[in-house]
């Protein structure tokens, strides 16, 4: 990563790497934000399938909701701008627990965890860094396979952020959901997902939210909404084409040499021993 401008791209928060479109002001300033009981999150490593669930998620209501952009993004106007929503607000994050604003945890907001492949999210966040010029310049696919092992990306540790959600995944508040799950069966994942926002879908319309949230129909709704930036989650760019990649599970198989394939796996196995998933 030797871009000369990264200092310009990047900035380090309590350890972590932030773009910096996340200012160093808006991030101390999280913990005093004024959550509201019926907040809904929606929480992942990048290049999870943020996206795609936020797809699914903003279909699933018949009343007014707002998608914001994550909490995380923006400078210190930030904060005033999600207080002045008067309609419900979803709001995604990329933070990893312990640097989630209290007020969610205190009351309780419903929060939804979508975890995804390691090795898959690696990939995917290769491709988003080299073809994203709001990212630092990776040359090649081993010199970030480096960065990732060692949590020197934007949002930090795979690990540590999983380690940290997943301490919680018990919490009555907190549906954990895997990428990998809503691949093989989208409508069961979906009902899941109703039933634990309370609401009230029938298999009709979840057949109908399916058929609308997969790959290629959000990918072709690109064309039509590519120059409008409100249309990404992801505040790094208004360019869906750079978020709808491929979409496919075992996308590393075609990346990770063998020998990548064995540190990952020791590096895994090491850090994931807490974890009881
Ligand atoms: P790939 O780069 O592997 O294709 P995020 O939204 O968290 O940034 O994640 C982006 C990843 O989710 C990309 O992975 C993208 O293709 C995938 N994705 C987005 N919408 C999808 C969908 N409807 N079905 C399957 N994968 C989807």
């Amino acid at each position: 990563m030797s871009n000369p401008n990264e200092a310009e791209l990047i900035h380090k928060f309590k350890g972590v790497l932030f773009t910096t479109r996340s200012s160093p002001e808006l991030l101390k300033s999280l913990d005093t934000f004024d959550a509201r009981e019926d907040d809904v999150l929606l929480v992942s490593y990048p290049k999870s399938g943020t996206h795609w669930l936020a797809g699914v998620i903003t279909k699933l209501y018949n009343t007014q909701i707002t998608l914001t952009s994550p909490i995380e993004f923006g400078d210190i106007s930030k904060l005033e701008e999600l207080n002045k929503l008067s309609s419900k607000r979803i709001i995604p994050t990329h933070l990893d627990y312990n640097m989630l604003p209290p007020n969610f945890k205190n009351k309780k907001c419903k929060m939804i965890y979508i975890s995804r492949n390691p090795k898959d999210t690696a990939v995917s966040m290769y491709h988003y860094y080299r073809d994203n010029p709001n990212l630092p310049t990776v040359d090649t696919w081993t010199a970030f396979f480096d960065l990732f092992l060692k949590g020197d990306v934007v949002c930090g540790s795979w690990f540590d952020h999983f380690l940290s959600w997943e301490e919680h995944k018990n919490d009555k508040n907190i549906l954990f959901l895997f990428y990998e799950d809503m691949k093989k069966d989208l409508p069961k994942i979906v009902k899941e997902i109703s039933l634990f926002l309370d609401l009230n879908v029938s298999d009709n319309d979840i057949q109908d939210i399916c058929k609308k949230s997969s790959f290629s129909e959000m990918k072709n709704d690109t064309e039509k909404e590519n120059a409008d930036p409100n249309h990404t989650v992801c505040a790094l760019t208004s360019n869906r084409k750079l978020i709808f990649r491929k979409g496919a599970v075992g996308d590393w198989k075609n990346h990770f040499t063998p020998k990548q394939n064995r540190r990952f796996e020791e590096a895994f196995n090491e850090k994931m021993k807490l974890s009881k998933m």
